[in-house]
């Protein structure tokens, strides 16, 4: 079990509502120091442990100045994040830059940053030496897909179906290529799982990643340097799933690395993870007015914020816990359907939930949004994306202001460009 917390006292949340206006995300800067504190803590015993954050899952720099500060570099996946970690500060040998379908600009910048580049395929190898003098970088981490081996899940796919990683015969030829062309470092890199609470299922990609270095030194003698297991450590987004404890799957990797590399003169190995969701997950909420409650064949309550806001529960059926302010004392005895305003019908952040009465104005605070969430969020249907705020030490800040109309237009022409 865990239990749904909120950042602020309902009258907190509510005053804080009326003062800013809603909808908006609010983060708990505090918990999030805390927990990424909490990971370092229980892998200390792996020298040079690092979580490169999935900038992903929150891409505000002002999270990354927090984590960064604390000990994380970050994980990019575009340009854009590239260019937010450098503002965030974070230097290019704590970023990951972890891709596919790459196009060369975004190549180009990881390598002008010294970023690492963790390479999704083959055909990428004559791209990043083509953008650099005709030679792989020093450093460079290939991404592993182990096919039938491992099940993936509903979030990342079946690995065999997935557009991510090279195959294994494809691995042992790649580093190979990437150490006749120069490069000196050389790090593996999976992920098989997204929002995975089975810690059986973490420890077995370390196993699986551990075999893997073994069998890297002894068909091409190349001795890699770091394992980087993805992000996926999923969060309980139902009160009764038990989040997974960073210090019981710490030991449990401990104990592998112990008997797979040390026993076997493989050390040392940095090991690294690129988690996003159980980094911010769990620290931020969606704060929601309640515009109509309506009786129709089903009783609907229509929100002021939409999909736009929180894609998850259309997107994979997700299911993110809902609190009404100041009636959590009060019976969970009525069944709603919970909408956003979008002229989609899977705008709808929960199905048949049982909640206490609600009225026109009730607050709703949508928990778990911290990742994946406002950065999912789209334009469709003229939305405008929301404010984000932190609670930081014991004062709350603005780091995201409101989408206005001027935004939403900013890039149409006022009138057409011949071209
Ligand atoms: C390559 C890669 N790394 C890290 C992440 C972060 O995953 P999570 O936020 O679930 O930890 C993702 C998520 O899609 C990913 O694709």
């Amino acid at each position: 079990m865990t239990e749904k917390n909120l950042p602020l006292s309902d009258n907190e949340l509510m005053q804080l509502a009326s003062r800013v206006g809603t909808p908006f995300h609010i983060y708990d800067g505090n918990a999030i120091r805390g927990n990424a504190r909490e990971m370092l803590d229980a892998f200390s015993w792996s020298d040079g442990f690092i979580n490169y954050f999935a900038v992903k899952a929150l891409p505000n720099a002002n999270i990354l100045r927090i984590l960064a500060s604390e000990g994380f570099g970050a994980d990019c996946s575009s340009l854009p994040e590239l260019l937010l970690a450098e503002e965030a500060g974070i230097p290019g040998e704590r970023i990951m830059f972890s891709s596919n379908d790459t196009p060369d600009d975004e190549f180009e910048k990881a390598l002008e940053m010294g970023a690492i580049i963790n390479l999704d395929d083959m055909t990428h190898i004559a791209d990043v030496m083509a953008l650099n003098g005709n030679r792989m970088p020093k450093a460079i981490s290939f991404r592993y897909n182990p096919g039938p081996d491992r099940t993936g899940n509903a979030i990342i796919g079946n690995p065999v179906e997935a557009k991510y990683g090279v195959r294994k015969d494809q691995l042992m030829a790649c580093f190979r290529i990437a150490r006749d062309n120069g490069a000196e470092r050389f790090m593996l890199h999976t992920m098989v799982a997204s929002n995975e609470l089975n810690e059986d299922y973490i420890v077995e990609t370390a196993r699986m990643l551990f075999a893997l270095v073994h069998e890297i030194r002894n068909e091409t003698g190349i001795a890699i340097e770091q394992v980087d297991l993805g992000g996926g450590i999923g969060i309980p987004y139902r009160a009764e799933d038990d989040r997974i404890s960073f210090r019981s799957l710490s030991e449990r990797i401990r104990d592998l690395y112990a008997t797979m590399i040390e026993a076997k003169g493989l050390a040392p190995l940095r090991i690294s993870f690129e988690c996003g969701r159980c980094i911010t997950g769990p620290f931020g909420w969606l704060i929601s007015r309640v515009w109509h409650v309506a009786h129709k064949y089903t009783d609907f309550v229509g929100l002021d914020a939409s999909m736009a806001d929180l894609m998850r529960p259309a997107m994979y059926g997700a299911y993110h816990h809902i609190t009404v302010l100041g009636k959590e004392d009060l019976p969970k005895d009525h069944l709603y359907d919970v909408t956003g305003s979008l002229c989609e019908n899977n705008d709808k952040f929960a199905i048949d939930r049982q909640l206490p009465i609600i009225e026109r104005g009730d607050l709703l605070a949508i928990h778990d949004t911290g990742a994946h969430g406002h950065a999912m969020g789209f334009n469709y249907n003229g939305k405008l994306r929301h404010a984000e705020y932190l609670i930081d030490g014991d004062g709350i800040c603005m780091i995201r202001r409101a989408e206005t109309y001027e935004d939403y237009v900013r890039t149409q022409l006022a009138q057409p460009e011949r071209i």
